[in-house]
């Protein structure tokens, strides 16, 4: 084995990720510690200027309330979010993070984001929740702010970037640290601390992507957030939450565009090959998901689900109508200067949506010779993803705030999963969906504060056992030894009887999940029988995951990538079989089940894995409504 140094650092807090959760984290704990004398460390496996979903920029920021110009109020918020999941959201979480979300807003402009105003100073909205920005640069600018918070803690303040966690450390239900390996130089890390607050992300690549061939790796969600945060949490013991809730987007088709913008700033409309819009052709499908089905606005869901039965029957390609979108806002002018100028400023819009966030789209219009204002765009359901941030619900199940949570949904400090010390935010804590960036940060910056005063009111040295850590530095650093050994033993390095490589393996995870678990080819459609099937083969993956094989520390990073991916499949697949109905049938359908069921199913699905026994249990928790 090649030799690696083992580096320990000590600190009180640690935060691992450097997304927008983990930078409104480092913002907000570095206020805190200064107060208490404490340590923060944050770790990412990237560099954090752009990491994480935001590494591209956005275009919008999704969650801004608008309280104090008297647009929405918090539980607004709550309904909507409520809505929007078929009744399954926590309105404890939602709500401590809807009335802190606009001051994340205003310090994100206070940096240097612009968000576009109109001529009387107020924010351009696209729509009731979402406002418009010129985000290309969106994650230099919060990441800069993290930084400099980090830095007023002086030598407390240490920040890590390609350093890849893998575990964490636990002892007796606590949270003492965790550990993880450099992908530049051979150090293998160990943090130990005192709280660690997950912000590492959702998971993409688990099921088959469309893109094959060239396109292979383009996705909606950024190939960089790979299920850390779920194997994180899950390994550490905490009770997870909605792991059958994952999202699929309805985006601009293979290069992934976003469509917020145009269905909701530019009013456009999606209509199937024979110019039918599948909003107006099967509006009483929707009667069947009352009572979500029958308010508005539709769940993202059903909108998907409404979509796809056009695909289903043939109807397809579905097309978005940006040229008739552009052609209704601009013959509101009916002077030609007018309108001819008010064309080119929608064209630049139109661009700039795809230039701030998805470049790939603007280069597939350009590659295609599509020019917005003249020719429709072909719009499709994009493979399954794990974002609890977004439209999605998955991550783990953590305390409310004191003032609002039901005794239930509270033990001590806001934000906490099951395991004491270990917090989460974004992505990586589950059922309060819709957070999106500006949320993300809110939650990061809530979940911070509630960390250091658990730190303070728990100061104990963290138990870490060096044995332990030991035995984990062997098994982490092991597929660069296999591959090592066993290299030579036939003229292609990849076929080999003696390793799997991280590819390959990727390959099995994807084609199991597709299958069995209902992806792009199986129109998102599965039952027992497939499911059963899936965890069996899956089981068999993990077997094998023994057999991972590395050539250098890149393909280390991508070895680990796919365990955790593997974890979060199998979370998945727990929850989905548990759950016996189909609730939000544009994401998944149970062919079994094919009908949602709100006597029996309106509840949480949570799930835990025993550190102890190794074992999973899957079992309801109940909705409790706090706003009406
Ligand atoms: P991220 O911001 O993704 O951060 C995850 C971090 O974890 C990264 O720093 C990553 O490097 C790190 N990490 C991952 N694994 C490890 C590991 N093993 N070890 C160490 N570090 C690790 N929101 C909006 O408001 N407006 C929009 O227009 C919008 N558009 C979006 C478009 C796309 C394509 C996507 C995917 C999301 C969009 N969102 C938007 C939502 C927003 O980006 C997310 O809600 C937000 O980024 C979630 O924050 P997070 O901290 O959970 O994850
Ligand atoms: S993004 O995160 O990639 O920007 P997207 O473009 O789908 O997502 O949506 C941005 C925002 O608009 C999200 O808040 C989403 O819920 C909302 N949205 C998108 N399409 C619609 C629609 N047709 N009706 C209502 N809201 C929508």
């Amino acid at each position: 084995m090649p030799n690696f140094e083992t580096v320990v650092v000590d600190t009180d807090l640690l935060i691992v990720g450097g997304g927008m959760s983990a930078c409104g984290a480092a913002v907000e704990a570095a206020y805190w510690a200064n107060k208490h004398g404490l340590r923060v460390t944050v770790v990412d496996k990237a560099a954090m200027d752009r990491s994480g979903a935001v590494a591209q920029g956005l275009s919008a920021i999704n969650q801004y309330l608008g309280y104090a110009e008297g647009e929405n109020t918090p539980e607004d918020y709550v309904r909507y979010v409520r809505q929007d999941l078929m009744g399954v959201s926590r309105d404890d979480l939602v709500y401590s993070i809807a009335r802190h979300v606009d001051s994340t807003v205003h310090l994100f402009e206070k940096w240097g984001l612009p968000i576009w105003r109109d001529e009387n100073g107020k924010v351009v909205r696209s729509g009731r929740w979402q406002i418009m920005i010129s985000g290309e640069s969106y994650k230099i600018i919060v990441a800069e702010a993290a930084k400099n918070a980090m830095k007023t803690l002086g030598e407390k303040g240490q920040i890590f970037e390609r350093v890849f966690i893998v575990e964490p450390l636990v002892k007796d239900n606590r949270i003492v640290g965790a550990v993880g390996f450099s992908v530049r130089e051979n150090k293998f890390y160990v943090f130990k601390a005192k709280a660690v607050l997950v912000g590492m992300g959702g998971a993409v690549h688990v099921f088959r992507p469309r893109s094959t061939g060239e396109g292979l790796g383009r996705s909606w969600y950024p190939p960089f957030n790979t299920g850390s945060s779920a194997y994180f949490t899950i390994r550490a013991g905490a009770e997870m939450t909605c792991q059958e809730v994952r999202f699929i987007p309805v985006r601009f088709k293979d290069a992934y565009g976003p469509v917020g913008a145009w269905f909701l700033l530019f009013q456009s409309e999606a209509k199937n090959a024979f110019g039918e819009n599948y909003m107006v052709t099967r509006v009483d499908e929707l009667k069947k998901w009352a009572p979500y089905g029958l308010t508005k606005p539709i769940p993202a869901n059903l909108r998907n689900h409404l979509g796809l039965l056009d695909e289903r029957e043939g109807k397809g390609p579905i097309y978005m109508h940006t040229e008739e979108a552009i052609a209704r806002l601009v013959e509101k002018y009916p002077d030609e200067k007018v309108r001819k100028k008010k064309l080119k400023e929608l064209e630049s819009e139109a661009w700039e949506d795809f230039l701030d966030m998805t470049i790939a789209q603007a280069l597939l219009w350009a590659s295609q010779n599509i020019f917005p204002e003249e020719k429709p765009s072909e719009i499709a359901a994009c493979e399954p993803y794990f974002i609890g941030s977004h439209s999605g619900a998955s991550g783990a199940w953590v305390s409310g705030p004191e003032d609002l949570a039901p005794a239930e949904y509270f033990w001590g400090y806001g934000h906490m999963s099951t395991v004491k010390g270990l917090f989460c935010a974004g992505d990586a804590s589950g059922a309060c969906p819709h957070k999106f960036s500006s949320g993300s940060f809110t939650e990061g910056r809530i979940a911070a504060k509630e960390a250091i005063r658990f730190i303070v009111e728990n100061n104990e040295e963290p138990q870490v056992d060096m044995a332990e850590v030991e035995a984990l530095k062997e098994r982490i650093l092991k597929p660069l030894d296999i591959f090592e050994q066993y290299k030579n033993m036939t003229t292609d390095p990849n076929v080999n009887p003696n390793y799997i490589r991280p590819k390959q393996y990727m390959f099995r995870l994807q084609k199991i999940m597709d299958e069995y678990a209902g992806g792009v080819s199986k129109s998102f459609t599965t039952n027992k029988q497939l499911l059963e099937r899936g965890l069996e083969l899956l089981t068999m993956l993990k077997e094998d995951s023994e057999k991972l094989a590395a050539e250098d520390l890149h393909e280390l990073m991508r070895c680990w990538e796919n365990v955790h991916r593997t974890w979060q499949a199998e979370a998945h697949i727990r929850s989905v079989l548990f759950r016996e109905e189909t609730r939000w049938p544009g994401y998944y359908i149970r062919a079994d089940f094919p009908n949602m069921d709100e006597e029996n199913w309106k509840c949480f699905v949570n799930c835990r894995w025993d550190r102890n026994t190794g074992q999973w249990e899957v079992f309801k928790r109940p909705i409790i409504t706090i706003i009406d």
